[in-house]
C-alpha cells in the first residue's frame, strides 16, 4: 500500500486528560483513537480503564465521526474484562499474547461482542506465536517499545518484525491491519509504512509539549501525515 494510505491512531495516554474532549476533537480526522489500558501487573504502570473509555466514547459520539475506538489492553487475563470494555464503548480490542493462555478464546469473545479483535506481541516475543492466530484476527499489533509507558525510544528491530508479519498477512490474503505502537514519530513513520505497517499509533509525537502554542495535537498529527507524503 502507498505510505499515504497509512492510518493513524493517536494515543490519549499522552494527552491532557483535563481537556479530554478537546484533545479527541483535535485528532478527529485520524481513523483510530488509541486507548491504553494498564493494570500495574502486566505492565509496571497503571493508566486508566472503563470510565475514561466511556468518556472518550461520549466525546467521539458527540463529534459524530466514525473514528474507531481502539482499546489496547495491557492487562493480565484480559478475558475478565472484555465484556466491560465492549459495553463501555470499544470498537476494537487488542489483547497481548503474553497476558493469557487463552488468546484465541479472547479473539472469539471479542468478535462475539461485536468488536474487531486484535492481538499484540511484545518486542521480546517470538513472532511465530502469531501464526495460529493470523486467520482469526482483524488486527495485529507489533510493539516497538516494551509496553507500559509513553515517550520511550523506538526499537529499530521493529522494521524487520513488521516486514515478516506483512509477508505472512499478504501470503494469506488477509485484510487484517498491521499496527505499530511505541516511539512512532515523523522520523520513522515512512520507514514503518514501507515495511508494511498500515496503522501507526502515536502518543508523544501527537500530544507532546512540542506542539503547545503551535497548533496542538492537530499539528502533531499533520506532521506525521506530512512525513508520509
Ligand atoms: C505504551 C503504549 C503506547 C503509548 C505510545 O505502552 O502502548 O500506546 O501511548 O506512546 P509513545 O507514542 O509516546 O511512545
Ligand atoms: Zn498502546
Amino acid at each position: 500500500m502507498p505510505p499515504t494510505a497509512v492510518k493513524f491512531a493517536p494515543s490519549i495516554l499522552a494527552c491532557d486528560l483535563t481537556r479530554l474532549g478537546d484533545e479527541i476533537g483535535a485528532v478527529s480526522s485520524a481513523e483510530y483513537l488509541h486507548i491504553d489500558v494498564m493494570d500495574g501487573l502486566f505492565v509496571p504502570n497503571i493508566s486508566f480503564g472503563v470510565p475514561i473509555l466511556e468518556a472518550a466514547r461520549r466525546s467521539r459520539d458527540a463529534l459524530g465521526t466514525a473514528q474507531v475506538l481502539d482499546v489496547h489492553l495491557m492487562i493480565e487475563r484480559p478475558e475478565r474484562f472484555l465484556e466491560a470494555f465492549a459495553q463501555a464503548g470499544a470498537d476494537s480490542m487488542t489483547v497481548h499474547v503474553e497476558a493469557t493462555p487463552h488468546v484465541h478464546r479472547c479473539v472469539q469473545t471479542i468478535r462475539a461482542l461485536g468488536c474487531r479483535a486484535g492481538v499484540v506481541l511484545n518486542p521480546g516475543t517470538a513472532l511465530e506465536t502469531l501464526r495460529p492466530l493470523l486467520e482469526s484476527v482483524d488486527l495485529v499489533l507489533v510493539m516497538s517499545v516494551n509496553p507500559g509507558f509513553g515517550g520511550q525510544s523506538f526499537l529499530p528491530q521493529t522494521y524487520g518484525r513488521v516486514r515478516t508479519v506483512r509477508g505472512w498477512l499478504d501470503d494469506l490474503g488477509s485484510p487484517a491491519e498491521l499496527q505499530v505502537d511505541g516511539g512512532v514519530s515523523a522520523a520513522n513513520a515512512r520507514q514503518l509504512a514501507e515495511a508494511g505497517a498500515s496503522v501507526l499509533v502515536a502518543g508523544s509525537s501527537v500530544y507532546g509539549p512540542q506542539w503547545e502554542g503551535r497548533g496542538g495535537a492537530a499539528a502533531g498529527l499533520e506532521r506525521l501525515r506530512a512525513a508520509l507524503r
